[in-house]
């Protein structure tokens, strides 16, 4: 018999029992359907213990790195404390920078002893009801999260961190989530990064953690706007370019580059599907316009690229 920890209850497991069960005669609800391992309905995450290999057959490698698992598949083997998949929690985050990257895009940092990996998105929020996610664009080991924020005068909360917040305020951050972020896998698959606007923050923080990792694939990252003017990041990106063989960065603008020799003209949809034309052994990041994301994850997919292998961030806009 083993013990697994759910919030404050702690609950016995019998030999052969799944902790779904378990769970449900604890009268503890956790959404289910097919408890077969397919409907993914009973997402669970683990805090301690080891997790069953079983429980975490056919999830992303993404969320077996974050400890998910299914609990209709799941036989503890040890004690182990866990939550649901989807539990909100908050973090304090303290600013401690800000500066304009350009006229459209902020640049914010905050110290937190939140967890999170680079490319994920979090919630950053002015009161207990008001809230925006936005993507993170720093390394665990930079210390600081790092969000790129689109500057919009009316914005209810990027306007209040560019004009309200001030360095050494505090607010409150949703615990780190989405899957669309680097994990070394074979270590030489190509990676192909695309996005539009603030999109890049998630990608520039795949990129560098995959050069943290020693990565030894080649690294595409596209970054596309509307005009020269709208792209950021570019001496960073150019200069990583010039110091990692393996890196290679596209700045794509729609229009007027004829002064700017080092940019693509044209539609990133159309630049990147004629460029890439086999995907296979390829691993694909699309953060952005959800327009281009969907355009690009069907032709991804169309291309060689395995679905798993396809990691999205749309950036809907709030209701
Ligand atoms: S209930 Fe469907 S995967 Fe567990």
């Amino acid at each position: 018999m083993v013990v697994v920890r759910y919030s404050d209850t702690e609950v016995a497991v019998a030999a052969g029992d799944t902790l779904l069960s378990a769970l449900e005669r604890a009268d503890i609800t956790v959404p289910n359907s097919c408890r077969a391992g397919l409907c993914h309905s009973c997402l669970m995450v683990a805090h301690s213990g080891p997790v069953p290999a079983a429980a975490q057959r056919g999830l992303t490698a993404q969320q077996v790195a974050q400890n998910y698992f299914l609990a209709c598949q799941c036989h503890p083997q040890e004690d182990m404390a866990v939550s649901l998949g989807g539990t909100e929690r908050r973090h304090d985050a303290v600013l401690v920078h800000k500066q304009p990257l350009n006229d459209g895009v902020l640049r914010v940092r905050l110290k937190t002893d939140m967890p999170w990996f680079a490319g994920q998105y979090t919630s950053v929020w002015k009161t207990p009801a008001e809230g925006r996610s936005f993507s993170i664009a720093s390394l665990p080991e930079d210390g600081q999260l790092e969000l790129h924020i689109r500057r919009r005068p009316d914005g209810l909360i990027s306007s209040w961190l560019e004009h309200g917040l001030q360095e050494g305020d505090s607010c409150q951050l949703s615990g780190a989530r989405g899957f669309c972020f680097y994990t070394p896998g074979e270590g030489s698959e190509t990676l192909l990064l695309a996005g539009t606007g603030t999109g890049l923050a998630p990608l520039y923080g795949v990129a560098r953690q995959a050069l943290a990792n020693q990565h030894r694939g080649d690294i595409h990252l596209y970054a596309a706007s509307g005009s020269p003017e709208q792209l950021y990041l570019v001496d960073e990106l150019a200069e990583l370019a010039e110091r990692h063989d393996n890196f290679h960065y596209h700045p794509v603008v729609k229009c007027a580059a004829e002064q700017h020799p080092r940019l693509n003209q044209g539609d990133l949809v159309d630049i990147v599907s004629s460029r890439h034309h086999d995907l296979k052994q390829h691993r694909v990041y699309l953060c952005g316009a959800p327009a281009m994301v969907r355009k690009l994850q069907k032709l991804s997919f169309l291309q060689g690229a395995a679905m798993t292998d396809i990691l999205v961030d749309a950036f809907e806009a709030p209701a």
